[in-house]
């Protein structure tokens, strides 16, 4: 007898690259204003799309960015990217990566970008990053409660309308 595995529904995480171009263009132009505006936190104009698309995809070229793709469609990306060293308690520099995530409207609330978090986490935790940060806006209710979600101590900075949340990567994990 013979037996076909079926895998339907399934999301997959791969890291993006340079040749994703079309599958994250046409990821972005998917998304409804409010998502792009929460993840962006700024419009871009069609022109712009192509230089945001390569950024997105090969961060600084030091940092890093993931897919997800549920049946061969991007449903999800995440990226972080090395920032400015923060200080410790006793003056230490504490190296730190910013994260940003945004899912599919979609395809949000069904555990996405909680995965692409623990992903990214991992990620620069192995590249020995060891605080987090996300720029995220004040009015965004489902990151903020993602974030004490997951851990309680959190610093915030606010800046206007932004908020810059800090945590410990290990304690993301
Ligand atoms: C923020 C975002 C990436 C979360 O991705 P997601 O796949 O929807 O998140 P998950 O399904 O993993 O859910 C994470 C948590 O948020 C909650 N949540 C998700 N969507 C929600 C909604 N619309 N309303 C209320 N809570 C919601 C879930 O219940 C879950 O809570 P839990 O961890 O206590 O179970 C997604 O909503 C999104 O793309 N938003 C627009 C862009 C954005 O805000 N990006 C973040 C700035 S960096």
């Amino acid at each position: 007898m013979t037996s076909t595995l079926e895998v339907k529904n399934e999301v997959c995480t791969r890291r993006g690259a340079a040749t994703d171009g079309a599958l994250m263009e046409e990821f972005l132009v998917g998304l409804s204003p409010r998502s792009f505006y929460l993840r962006f936190l700024t419009g871009f104009g069609p022109g712009a799309l192509p230089r945001l698309v390569k950024h997105l995809l090969v961060p600084e070229e030091v940092g890093g960015s993931l897919l997800a793709f549920r049946d061969g469609t991007v449903v999800g990306h995440g990226m972080w990217a090395p920032a400015p060293d923060l200080s410790g308690a006793s003056g230490d520099a504490r190296p730190a990566a910013e994260i940003g995530i945004v899912v599919a409207d979609a395809y949000q609330g069904q555990g996405i970008g909680s995965r692409l978090v623990d992903d990214l986490v991992g990620w620069v935790a192995c590249r020995g990053l060891t605080e987090v940060q996300a720029v995220v806006s004040a009015e965004n209710q489902v990151v903020r409660r993602m974030i004490t979600g997951r851990v309680s101590d959190v610093r915030y900075t606010r800046d206007g309308p932004l908020i810059t949340a800090t945590a410990a990567a290990h304690s993301l994990l």
